[in-house]
Formats: C-alpha cells, sequence, structure tokens
C-alpha cells in the first residue's frame, strides 16, 4: 500500500524532484534534534544541556555538573547521585529523571547536538561514525536503549520527542530502504 501511494505520488511532476525516504529522513532528524535526545548527545562538551525545559535556549545543566571522560561523572559529583535508576515514572516537573539504567552521556563520537540536517544524516549513515551501526543494527538499538524510549516518554510536564518509537523505526527502515538519502 505504501508503495503504491509512492506511486501515485511520483507520477505528480512536483514529487518525482523528491527521492523517495527523505520525507522519512526529516521526521528522523525532527526526533534526533530535539532536547530530549541532545541534551544527551552533546559531545566532548562536559555538560549535559538543560534546552527546553522553560531556561531558554543552550543552557548548560546547573549545579556545575560535569560528565567527564567517564560520562557518568565519575571524577565529580555522579549522575546518579540524582538521576537514580529506577523503574518509578517520572511525575515530579524538574525533578532528575530516572530510567532503569545508568543515567549517562553518549560516547564523545555519538554528538549530534547543533549539527544540521545534512550533517546529523551524513554521520548516521557512515559505521565509521556511528559506534559501527548497520540499518539493522541501528534499529535494534533504537528498539532497546532505555534512554529513546524515554524521549517519547519523559514524563514530569517535559515535552516529548515528536511522534513514537514505532514511528521511528518504521521512518528508519523507510529511509534505509530508500539508500539513506540526505538533505
Ligand atoms: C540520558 C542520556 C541520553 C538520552 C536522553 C538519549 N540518549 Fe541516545 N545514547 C545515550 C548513550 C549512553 C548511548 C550509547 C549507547 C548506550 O550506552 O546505550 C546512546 C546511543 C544512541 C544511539 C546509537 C548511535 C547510533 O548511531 O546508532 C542513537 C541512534 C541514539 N542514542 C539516539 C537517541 C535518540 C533518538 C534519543 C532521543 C529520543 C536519545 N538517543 C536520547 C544516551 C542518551
Ligand atoms: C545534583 C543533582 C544532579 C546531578 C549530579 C546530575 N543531574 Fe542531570 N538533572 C538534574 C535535575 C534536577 C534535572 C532536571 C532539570 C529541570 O528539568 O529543570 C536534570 C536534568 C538533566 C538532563 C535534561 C533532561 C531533559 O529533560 O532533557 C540531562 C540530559 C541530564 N540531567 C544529564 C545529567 C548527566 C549526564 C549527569 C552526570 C554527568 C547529571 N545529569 C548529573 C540533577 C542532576
Amino acid at each position: 500500500m505504501r508503495r503504491l501511494l509512492a506511486l501515485l505520488l511520483l507520477a505528480t511532476p512536483l514529487a518525482a524532484e523528491e527521492p523517495p525516504g527523505l520525507a522519512a529522513w526529516d521526521r528522523i532528524y525532527a526526533v534526533a534534534s530535539h532536547p530530549r535526545c541532545t541534551n544527551c548527545h552533546v559531545g566532548p562538551q562536559e555538560e549535559p544541556m538543560w534546552n527546553g525545559l522553560g531556561y531558554g535556549t543552550d543552557q548548560r545543566h546547573g549545579m556545575n555538573v560535569r560528565a567527564d571522560e567517564t560520562r557518568i561523572g565519575a571524577e565529580s559529583v555522579p549522575c546518579r547521585t540524582c538521576h537514580v535508576t529506577s523503574g518509578r515514572p517520572n511525575v515530579r516537573p524538574h525533578a532528575a529523571p530516572q530510567i532503569l539504567e545508568a543515567w549517562r552521556l553518549p560516547p564523545v563520537e555519538l554528538a549530534w547536538l547543533g549539527a544540521s540536517s545534512a550533517d546529523l544524516c551524513g554521520q548516521l549513515r557512515d559505521p565509521e561514525r556511528n559506534d559501527g551501526h548497520d540499518l539493522e543494527s541501528f534499529v535494534a538499538h533504537l528498539e532497546a536503549s532505555p534512554f529513546v524510549a524515554w524521549g517519547f516518554d519523559p514524563g514530569g510536564g517535559r515535552e516529548p520527542a515528536p511522534g513514537s518509537l514505532a514511528d521511528l523505526v518504521a521512518d528508519v527502515r523507510a529511509w534505509g530502504a530508500a539508500g539513506m538519502p540526505c538533505r
């Protein structure tokens, strides 16, 4: 059905200029560039971000939190001091989010805070720069990651990443099937 729709769309001259997969990529980018994801995917800077929480743009984590090379703050105040590992729901606004996984920053290579659509697309389709993921392991990560799940259901009055995890997985598959086009 989806393929049939795509063929019908391709029959119109305007849509014919648009390679399939680009709309899926746009939606993937809308998720990945959302603060619920980029507040952690920050790169070599030591502080996580507090964007989209009502403190304005480019807001670094308060209280002098440093992730350092360990990414869990082992050299100063560990993340787990406040972000306890717990399956209890996040309900209180502005409380430290808690999930059933050690709260931490990703490795520096997985940075994309502030990346343009074209830059992030190039990064995610390049196994050299995406932690060695091919399409299937990329999908497997998204489906299994407690961080990604939290991003879609952060609680505590936080704005979730747009769409759902199922939408994201479907879009990643569609983008992959179309040859991972970028713009
Ligand atoms: C609390 C911090 C945190 C948040 C929030 C977070 N991540 Fe991550 N992310 C990580 C860590 C840590 C890793 C490294 C893998 C691991 O340890 O699970 C990772 C790895 C990844 C990877 C694997 C890299 C790759 O190219 O396959 C992707 C993709 C990813 N995250 C996407 C997201 C998306 C999308 C969101 C938002 C919905 C998100 N992350 C939110 C911490 C976070
Ligand atoms: C002293 C307590 C404390 C420590 C230590 C701490 N945090 Fe936080 N963190 C908080 C609080 C409180 C919030 C919620 C801020 C708000 O919503 O106003 C928060 C929010 C965050 C957010 C934003 C989540 C969102 O909603 O987008 C990220 C990312 C984050 N912390 C990462 C870390 C990492 C990584 C570490 C360890 C290197 C860490 N934090 C250590 C208290 C702490």
